[in-house]
């Protein structure tokens, strides 16, 4: 088969995920393996797209190779779909999978992202390998990258793939228009927009937002944020927080959005995300590490396009607010009931903001501090900046030295194991025993009521 490695990280060849097609080709060399740097030479084929269009032409198999940023895939394969997409090219029956390296955190959502877009360009998708970034290393991680593509190839012999979802076209309402009225109003929201596009559903979306919102609202354009290109996945960030771009990124993300009482996201659904520029602000966001720095501020979303169905994208940007210690208000869009949509945001975000609203996370909150923490554990010679804000905060929350509640545990295992016991006892005695600190909370709360 000739098979086509579109590599979507940004160091090319000195990519950590590429070195597992370059494993893979000395193991199936019967194969013919052709590369294609897509996310190193992004801003070359945003010019000319003849060089991959020739390399996709000639594929029999295409696998996307590219590290996970920020729960979804690279900026810069993100620009790279978009242009495939635009370009026209007709490369329907394909057989298509994916490798990644990461450290597991939000890969499946990344994997869902491209096979969503391989299902979308008429490809056989096959599913992918999601490998941790030191998997090749390891003789387990050798023989399962070996196992994968003995399957992926079996699935092509046969001519067997994953079955693709249809999506319905975004039926976009309009926007009831109001007239802005700033009088009185204070604080400061931001809105993060992807004007690019050019959408007008999207900016009626947000004239209206602006409007209802109880709380002074100004607009960033993403296009006027200082970005000079996509993240590099250099990690020179990681001891100081300082990017190699001197673009003044940082300050900007600091001074000017993460200064505002509460940050609400713009954009238009391209290719089943946010649309690669959007990625792009969301991948320079790295100088910050895994540092949730905007804990504690609600977040909303403006969606132009069929976000009910994009099941996906509705994981990625709940997962961020989870992770990020952020209230999210909610995420209006334009399928059923904009203006209804547009006004509750609105209104949950100036109560979120009013009230410093602050709920607990959820498995995808917990479980994603929880792979974030034992990561900069162990890499915190490099990522000095997350080690510290770690400690500061409290965030390495082991080994658990709850000791009371281990001794409790112990107890109770022993006493659930006496079945005499549990008889003589009853288990009313025991509901009621398991409660007791409960009825003591509500007891007091009844107290103070009085
Ligand atoms: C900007 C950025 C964002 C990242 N986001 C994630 C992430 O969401 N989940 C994860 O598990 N790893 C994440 N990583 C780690 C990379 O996926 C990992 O280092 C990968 O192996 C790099 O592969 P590459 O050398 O092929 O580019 C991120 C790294 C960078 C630089």
């Amino acid at each position: 088969m000739r098979i086509l490695v579109v590599n979507g990280s940004p160091k090319g060849k000195y990519s950590v995920t590429l070195q597992t097609l370059l494993f893979l080709e000395k193991k199936f060399a019967a194969h013919e393996f052709e590369y294609l740097h897509a996310g190193q030479q992004i801003n070359a084929l945003a010019k000319d797209f003849s060089k991959a269009e020739k390399a996709l032409r000639d594929a029999d198999l295409i696998i996307f190779s590219y590290p996970v940023y920020t729960c979804i895939a690279t900026s810069q394969l993100h620009r790279f779909i978009s242009l495939l997409k635009s370009s026209g090219l007709d490369i329907s029956g394909k057989f298509a999978a994916q490798i990644t390296t990461s450290k597991h955190f939000y890969d499946f959502t990344a994997h869902k992202y491209i096979e969503e877009n391989c299902c979308g360009l008429g490809l056989k998708y096959i599913r992918g390998l999601s490998a941790d970034m030191d998997d090749l290393t390891t003789e387990k991680g050798q023989k399962e990258a070996e196992e994968f593509m003995r399957y992926v190839l079996w699935c092509a012999e046969n001519n067997i793939y994953e079955p693709a979802k249809d999506y319905s076209p975004a039926k976009r309402l309009p926007v009831t228009p109001v007239a802005e009225n700033s009088e009185g109003k204070s604080g400061d929201v931001v809105i993060v927009a992807d004007l690019s596009g050019e959408d007008k559903g999207l900016k009626d979306m947000i004239s209206r937002f602006r409007s209802v919102s109880a709380y002074k609202t100004r607009i960033v354009n993403l296009a006027d944020i200082p970005m000079k290109g996509g993240c590099l996945g250099c990690f020179s960030c990681a001891p100081k927080g300082e990017c190699v771009y001197d673009d003044g990124f940082a300050v900007a993300l600091k001074n000017e959005i993460h200064s505002a009482d509460a940050i609400v996201y713009a954009f238009t659904i391209k290719d089943h995300s946010m649309g690669w520029l959007f990625k792009q602000y969301d991948d320079r966001q790295f100088c910050n590490g895994h540092r949730p720095v905007t804990k504690g501020k609600p977040v909303g979303y403006l969606i132009g396009g069929n976000y009910p169905e994009e099941a996906n994208l509705k994981a990625i940007i709940e997962a961020r607010s989870e992770v990020g210690g952020n209230f999210l208000a909610g995420v209006a869009c334009d399928q059923t009931d904009p203006d209804g949509e547009i006004d509750n945001l609105a209104r949950k975000l100036a109560y979120a903001i009013e009230n410093k609203l602050s709920l607990p996370a959820n498995f995808y909150g917990v479980g994603g501090m929880k792979v974030f923490r034992d990561m900069i554990w162990l890499m915190r010679g490099l990522m000095k900046a997350d080690h510290k804000f770690y400690k500061k905060k409290g965030l390495y929350d082991f080994p658990q030295r709850k000791v009371g509640t281990l001794i409790k545990m112990y107890f109770a295992g022993a006493f659930f194991s006496n079945e005499k016991l549990k008889a003589r006892i009853g288990m009313k005695a025991i509901n009621e025993g398991m409660l007791m600190p409960y009825k003591k909370v509500i007891d007091k709360a009844c107290e103070k009521k009085g």
